[in-house]
C-alpha cells in the first residue's frame, strides 16, 4: 500500500517478524526454519515492490537464560552478548536473511518503552496485584494449568511435566501484579470472527477459539523470585514477565514510544510468524494486551508446525546432531532455504531426512532446473555464438509455454504472497521448469541444428528464446527462495545490462513475455547446482 500524498494514512510498510530466539543455546534446524520462511516472504513482497520491514531478534530475559548463564559461570548479560555475536546474528547472515533489524531485548531501546508500556497499562487501571500458586514450566517461561499436566514415568515417576518439553514443572508461588486479560475473551472472540485470517492456518485458530471460549485467567505479568528482567517501574523487586517484555519488541523496535513516525508507517505487523508452540501467546495475550493500550491489532498471527525427531518437536535436547551449518555445507545455502520450505507444508509438522533432501535435491535442483539452465546456456553458445538469437513467431508449443508461465507466477504470488503456502507456490515454479524440460525435449533443438536452412535456423532461434526467456522468469520467480542461485543465472543469461538488477524485477512483470531481448549475451557460467559429494 503506497501512501498517496503528504499526510499518511496508516501503515505504509508490509511487516514481517519472526519470534524473537531465546539465546540459550546457538540456533538449531528448527528456528532457522521459520527465519527462512520469514525471509522468504520479505523477499517476495519487495519483489511486488512493497516497502518490507522484516525483523528478527533475540529474547534475553527469564529464568531459562539466567540459569544457562549461571551454570556456565558467567553472567546473564555476557552470555546473552556471546551468543548474539557468536551464534545467532552469523547464522543469519550464513543463510542471507536480508532482515531490517535485529533487536535484543537487554537493549535500552527495548526496555525503557517496556516500562512505559507496562506504567501506561497500570495507569490505565489494568494491572493488580495479587497472589498466585501454581505449576510452572521454564523452558516454556509459562504457568500451565493443572489438567494439561502429564505424569511422569520412569526417572520423573511421581512428578507432573510439561506437555512439550515432558520435563517436571516446579510450583510456584509468589505475589505478583496481574494484567486482567479475564476481561478481553469476549472481545478477542468477536475479533477472530470479525477477521477469518486472523489465525492461521484453520486449525490453529480453531484451537485458538476453543480456548478462549473455556474463559480466559487474568495473567500474572511479574515475577519477583529473580532479577533478571526489566523492572516493574512502580515496584523495584518486581521484574517483568519475560512473554510481556518479549512480546513488546514487535512495537519497540519500531519505534513506540520513540518515533512515531517510524511507528505509524509499520505497525501493526501485516504477518506475525510463530511456531506453534507460541501460538497463544501470540493470538490472545499479545491482541489483549494491545487493546488494553488502544493500539492496532496485526493483520495475521501465522502458526508453522514443527521440525519433528523421533516423533517429538525437535528441540535443544533432542536434536538430530545435524546443524543448519553442517547441511549448508553439504547441499549449499539455497538448497537448504528451498528444501524445508519445499518439503513441508507450512503450518504442518515435517519431518527432516538426509535422504529425502538428497533426492529432492538432485531430481528437482540439480536435473531439472541447474541442468535445464546449462544446457540452454550451452546451445545459445554452440548454435549462436553466445547471443541470444531473436524469437520467430511463435507455434502452439511454444504459446503453451507462455500460458504455463502465466499460471505459475499466478499461482505461485497467490499462495506464497497471500496464503503463506510456500511449499505451493514453489511447486508451481517447478511444476513450469519441468514443462519447459518437456518442451525442449519435444523440440529436440539439437536435431533441428542439423539442418541449416533457414527456416530450421529460424525454428532453432525460437525454441532457444523460448527456454532462455523461461529461465529469465525463473530466475525473477526463485530470486525470494534462491537468491544466490538466481543471481547466477541472471548473470548467465545476461540480462543485467537490459533488465537492471535481479531483486528490482517484479513478480508482477515475469509473465510478460519477451522482456529478455535478443541479443544478450549468454555465457556458461557456474554449475548451479554441484552434484553432490558422497556422504
Ligand atoms: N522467546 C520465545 C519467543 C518470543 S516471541 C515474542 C521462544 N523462543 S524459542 O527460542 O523457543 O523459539 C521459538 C520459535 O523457534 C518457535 O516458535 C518456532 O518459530 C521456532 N522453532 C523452534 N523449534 C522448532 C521446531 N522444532 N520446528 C519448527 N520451528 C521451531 O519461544
Amino acid at each position: 500500500m503506497a501512501a498517496t500524498g503528504s499526510e499518511q494514512a496508516g501503515p505504509t510498510a508490509y511487516y514481517v517478524s519472526t519470534p524473537i530466539y531465546y539465546v540459550n543455546d546457538a540456533p538449531h534446524l528448527g528456528h532457522a526454519y521459520t527465519t527462512v520462511a520469514g525471509d522468504v516472504l520479505t523477499r517476495w513482497h519487495r519483489q511486488r515492490g512493497e516497502k518490507v520491514w522484516y525483523l528478527t531478534g533475540t529474547d534475553e530475559h527469564g529464568q531459562k537464560i539466567m540459569r544457562t548463564a549461571e551454570a556456565n559461570g558467567v553472567s546473564p548479560q555476557e552470555w546473552c552478548d556471546k551468543l548474539v555475536e557468536e551464534a545467532w546474528k552469523p547464522l543469519w547472515e550464513h543463510l542471507n536473511i536480508a532482515n531490517d533489524d535485529f533487536i535484543r531485548t537487554t537493549e535500552r531501546r527495548h526496555t525503557d518503552r517496556v516500562q512505559e508500556f507496562v506504567q501506561d497499562l497500570y495507569d490505565r487501571g489494568e494491572i493488580y496485584q495479587g497472589g498466585y500458586e501454581g505449576p510452572y514450566c521454564v523452558p516454556c517461561e509459562e504457568y500451565k494449568t493443572y489438567g494439561e499436566l502429564l505424569d511422569g514415568e520412569g526417572e520423573f515417576e511421581g512428578q507432573k511435566l510439561c506437555p512439550i518439553h515432558k520435563k517436571p514443572v516446579e510450583m510456584l508461588q509468589e505475589e505478583n501484579y496481574f494484567f486482567k486479560l479475564s476481561a478481553y475473551g469476549p472481545k478477542l472472540l468477536e475479533h477472530y470472527e470479525a477477521n477469518p485470517d486472523f489465525i492461521q492456518p484453520e486449525s490453529a485458530r480453531n484451537e485458538v477459539v476453543q480456548f478462549v471460549r473455556q474463559g480466559l485467567e487474568d495473567l500474572s505479568i511479574s515475577r519477583s523470585t529473580f532479577d533478571w528482567g526489566v523492572k516493574i517501574p512502580w515496584d523495584d523487586k518486581h521484574v517483568i514477565y519475560v512473554w510481556i517484555d518479549a512480546l513488546l519488541n514487535y512495537a519497540t523496535a519500531v519505534g513506540y514510544g520513540s518515533d512515531r513516525r517510524r511507528f505509524d508507517e509499520t505497525f501493526p505487523a501485516d504477518v506475525h510468524l510463530v511456531g506453534k508452540d507460541i501460538l497463544r501467546f501470540h493470538a490472545v495475550i499479545w491482541p489483549a494486551m494491545l487493546m488494553a493500550n488502544g493500539l492496532p491489532l496485526p493483520r495475521r498471527i501465522a502458526a508453522n508446525g514443527w521440525l519433528m525427531v523421533g516423533g517429538e518437536k525437535m528441540s535443544k535436547s533432542n536434536l538430530t546432531g545435524i546443524s543448519p551449518q553442517e547441511l549448508t555445507g553439504h547441499f549449499g545455502v539455497d538448497a537448504y532455504r528451498w528444501y524445508f520450505l519445499r518439503a513441508i507444508a507450512f503450518g504442518q509438522d515435517g519431518s527432516f531426512s538426509w535422504e529425502d533432501f538428497s533426492a529432492r535435491y538432485t531430481s528437482e535442483l540439480a536435473n531439472d532446473y541447474g541442468n535445464l539452465a546449462s544446457r540452454v546456456a550451452a546451445m545459445v553458445n554452440k548454435y549462436f555464438d553466445g547471443k541470444l538469437p531473436a524469437s520467430a513467431a511463435h507455434g502452439e508449443a511454444e504459446q503453451a509455454v507462455v500460458d504455463g508461465l502465466a499460471g505459475a507466477v499466478r499461482e505461485a504470488d497467490r499462495r506464497i504472497g497471500e496464503e503463506l503456502d510456500f511449499a505451493g507456490g514453489i511447486a508451481a515454479i517447478f511444476d513450469f521448469i519441468k514443462q519447459v524440460n518437456g518442451y525442449l525435449t519435444e523440440q529436440a533443438p539439437w536435431k533441428v541444428a542439423k539442418d541449416t536452412s533457414p527456416e530450421a535456423q529460424a525454428r532453432l532461434a525460437t525454441i532457444l528464446y523460448t527456454a532462455a526467456e523461461s529461465l529469465r522468469a525463473c530466475a525473477v520467480l526463485l530470486n525470494p527462495v534462491m537468491p544466490e542461485t538466481s543471481a547466477k543465472l541472471w548473470d548467465s543469461l545476461g540480462a543485467e545490462p537490459s533488465l537492471g538488477a535481479l531483486a528490482d524485477q517484479r513478480i508482477s512483470e515475469a509473465a510478460d513475455w519477451g522482456r529478455l531481448p535478443a541479443g544478450s549475451t549468454v555465457t556458461k557460467g557456474a554449475v548451479l547446482f554441484p552434484r553432490l559429494e558422497e556422504k
